[in-house]
């Protein structure tokens, strides 16, 4: 990507282990056609782009198997410009065609119900698998499918990460996809390949296939990812969840502060923020993503124009040292203690 087309506002990172500069906020795209209908997820990723984001994250399951067509939509005239990431292995959950009439009928019902109502349904979701099975599908006919299908969806002709969307360490190993990995590589179809899946699977794939460019994971206040990852070899981390999976956790910790000035304050006091507000938790554990992940991607889905244009802020003036370690720390204990439960 030309220099002049990166944004000053951001800050950018050469990803270790390959050749991918990318901003150091990327764009998670899993909403896209569930949660988010396609003109807010248009506008979204233009805003996001004009701000300087240009690592976007998807996958041939999101938003039931057409988040990526999306995405394509909005790569058209500037792919050259962005780093896109997809992923196979999972299928896109089916649905029939009167579950699909229905989405736009469900969003705009769902956009009456209270923000935290609607995080605890999609919290929900996501845990009883409605979103993502427990295991994906590795077969190399399989892959090599699901591949062709996410160029054509995206309309383009190379990805610059293929992900294996929660692999088990022996589907990585596999010296049958991995090679067939490497001859799509060859071909110029994907520029790099990695795993999107647990630490852990990271962790032991990883020891013997550094050929793995990309480790994408969770990493935040309820799931240690960073802390937790053993290689020293050169991999790109991508990681993402820097909310804790949606954003209901940021409400319960502003709440939390609420209900408990002595917590609050001394929060507030640390930080200089009012952790009273949701905006201002968002961006204690968004700073505490990108301290924990310095040289890497974090990925957040932000449709909300206030959201994006406040991560891209933390992006670039994150919160740091003492004071952030201070008061996650202190928020971890009070997760641990039960009380936001
Ligand atoms: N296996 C995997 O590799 C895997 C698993 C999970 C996720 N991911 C990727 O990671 C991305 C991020 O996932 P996620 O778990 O963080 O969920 P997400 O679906 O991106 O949810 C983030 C939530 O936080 C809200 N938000 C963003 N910035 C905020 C702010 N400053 N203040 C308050 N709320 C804010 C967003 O609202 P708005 O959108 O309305 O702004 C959204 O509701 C996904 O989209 C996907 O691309 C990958």
């Amino acid at each position: 990507m030309p220099d002049e087309n990166r944004s000053p506002d951001m800050r950018y990172v050469e990803l270790p282990g390959t050749d991918l500069r990318a901003s150091a906020l990327g764009f998670g795209c899993a909403s896209i056609k569930g949660r988010v209908d396609r003109r807010t997820a248009l506008d979204a990723l233009e805003r996001a782009h004009d701000l300087g984001v240009n690592y976007f994250d998807v996958a041939r399951s999101y938003g039931y198997g057409e988040a990526e067509a999306v995405l394509g939509e909005f790569l058209q005239g500037r792919r050259s410009d962005v780093l896109v990431a997809t992923k196979v292995g999972l299928a896109p959950p089916s649905h029939n065609g009167l579950l699909r009439a229905a989405l736009p009928v469900a969003r705009r019902v769902l956009s009456w119900v209270p923000q935290g109502v609607r995080d605890a349904l999609r919290d929900s979701a996501a845990q009883s698998g409605a979103t993502e099975a427990a295991h994906g599908r590795f077969e190399v006919a399989d892959v090599r499918e699901s591949l062709e299908t996410s160029l054509r969806k995206l309309g383009t002709d190379y990805v610059d990460v293929l992900l294996l969307h929660e692999c088990r360490p022996a589907d990585a190993k596999d010296p049958e996809l991995r090679s067939f990995l490497d001859q799509c590589v060859q071909q110029g179809k994907i520029r790099h390949y990695g795993l999107a899946t647990s630490v852990g699977t990271c962790n032991e794939v990883l020891r013997e296939h550094s050929e793995f460019r990309v480790a994408q994971f969770a990493s935040n206040l309820c799931e240690p990812g960073m802390e937790k990852l053993t290689t020293s070899g050169e991999v790109a981390t991508v990681t993402h969840s820097p909310l804790s999976r949606g954003n209901s956790l940021v409400q319960r910790i502003a709440d939390h502060a609420t209900q408990h000035p002595e917590t609050g304050q001394a929060w507030s006091a640390r930080t200089g923020l009012d952790l009273r507000t949701p905006g201002n938790v968002a961006r204690v554990l968004l700073s505490y993503a990108f301290q924990q992940n310095p040289q890497g991607v974090v990925l957040c889905g932000m449709f909300d124009a206030h959201h994006l244009s406040a991560n891209v802020g933390t992006a670039v003036h994150p919160i740091s040292g003492d004071a952030l370690n201070h008061v996650v720390q202190s928020m971890r204990e009070t997760l641990a203690s039960g009380v936001l439960e």
